[in-house]
């Protein structure tokens, strides 16, 4: 048998506090007279004032775990329908990430990303868990293609022969800072990828709803989720997590709301469950997005603004680079555009480049920053209103020329 946790998450599962039952089933004279009175914890107000308690435990309202399913499972087509006993609710996708960290690694493992990624990567699993990143190089190879998988197989064997305990693979679903979808054969192979290899794989699937048109890449990838996949004779699905949250689809990366799911590995959740205290949403928060999930015709029309917005916000950004003879890579989703500043100011560092910007009042991170292979390139993000992203794109046209 597999084992499918960490010796850290193992424990961490037997931590869960043992008054999560309790605030699991509160006494309420009308709607559950069976349930616990709870005189154990200090809070001081009225029992109907429930947002402002401890709620439902620290991992997400009832309401808001059965507001997650019913979208999730309406705009990510599960192949198993979600049930609030797949996933915790957490302040943000962050802490969902390092959930997984928690669960699925001990001090010193490894998880795989491929380059360019998510710079807070680093942050997210080495700060506190203390798992360490290792960086896969695709030396030009398309990293949404079957063959880029041959490069992850290659730096497994390579760090394996150093030693190196590889836990799970992170792929950010749609990509960041890329900005394209996996499709779902490429899905497959990552997946059994790391089910030959004993790992886990994580979907970063933050931007999922962010997906838009780009005429120029009329045949693009749309985003195909890992839940959405028939995992049989691919990988045991215990292997598989998935995290999303409203910071980016929704434009509110201060709610401090995302979501692990972990629809075959009841101990992953239960590690989740064991340092919930720590990742607690705001009961506030939680009741806002319960009500925002679950108003069909907000949403619905709130994705299709985005979307329609993003792509607009795309095409200027993108036109403007055109014109002043800026390579770019083009993608279809998610906020970013990454661009060769390097192959406009010839001969100069990435610091270089960056203090130019800086002089002229305009930042955008550098490459280097996500681990790029190759200097010169940034990652720009269009996702603002068009009187700024003009500015920026004035100054950023003014630094290099
Ligand atoms: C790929 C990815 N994952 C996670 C996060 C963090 O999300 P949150 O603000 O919900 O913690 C971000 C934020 O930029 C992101 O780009």
């Amino acid at each position: 048998m597999e084992r499918a946790i960490s010796n850290r998450g193992n424990s961490l599962a037997a931590q869960i506090p043992s008054f999560l039952t309790v605030l699991n089933d509160p006494w309420c004279p009308t709607t559950n007279p069976d349930g616990i009175v709870n005189l154990g914890l200090a809070e001081n107000l009225r029992i109907n004032a429930h947002a402002l308690t401890y709620g439902d435990g620290f991992s997400g309202s009832h309401k808001l775990k059965a507001s997650f399913c019913r979208f999730i499972n309406g705009r990510f087509s599960p192949q198993t329908a979600l049930r609030p006993s797949h996933l915790a609710i957490t302040s943000g996708v962050s802490n969902a990430l390092e959930c997984c960290a928690w669960a699925l690694a001990d001090p010193g493992d490894y998880f795989m990303v491929g380059r360019p990624y998510f710079n807070a990567f680093r942050t997210i699993f080495g700060s506190r868990p203390g798992v360490r990143l290792l960086e896969v190089e695709f030396g030009g190879v398309d990293p949404f293609s079957m063959v880029a998988v041959q490069r992850y197989e290659r730096a497994f064997t390579e760090a394996k022969s150093r030693g190196l305990r590889i836990k799970a693979l992170v792929l950010c679903s749609p990509d960041n800072p890329l900005g394209r979808c996996y499709s779902e054969n490429v899905l497959k192979e990552y997946m059994k990828f790391c089910s030959r290899n004993g790992l886990h794989i994580i979907s970063d699937e933050i931007y999922a709803l962010s997906v838009w048109n780009n005429p120029r890449l009329p045949n693009a990838q749309v985003f195909v989720s890992i839940l959405s996949i028939d995992l049989e004779g691919i990988i045991n699905p215990s292997f598989v997590h998935t995290v999303w949250g409203l910071s980016k689809d929704f434009g509110a990366t201060g709610l401090r709301i995302g979501c692990l799911v972990s629809q075959s590995n009841k101990l992953v959740l239960e590690a989740t469950e064991g340092i919930s205290l720590h990742n607690i949403p705001s009961s506030l928060a939680d009741q806002i997005t319960t009500s925002l999930l679950a108003n069909d015709s907000f949403t619905t029309n709130y994705i299709e603004v985005n979307r329609y917005r993003l792509a607009e916000s795309y095409k200027f950004a993108t036109c403007q680079l055109q014109s002043h003879g800026i390579p770019f890579l083009e993608c279809n989703a998610a906020f970013f555009i990454w661009v060769n500043l390097g192959a406009v100011v010839k001969n100069a560092t990435a610091e270089e480049i960056s203090a130019r910007l800086r002089a002229e009042g305009v930042y955008i991170a550098a490459g280097e920053h996500y681990g790029a292979e190759q200097t010169g390139w940034f990652r720009l993000v269009f996702s603002h209103p068009l009187t700024v992203l003009e500015e920026g794109l004035k100054r950023l046209t003014r630094a290099i020329q």
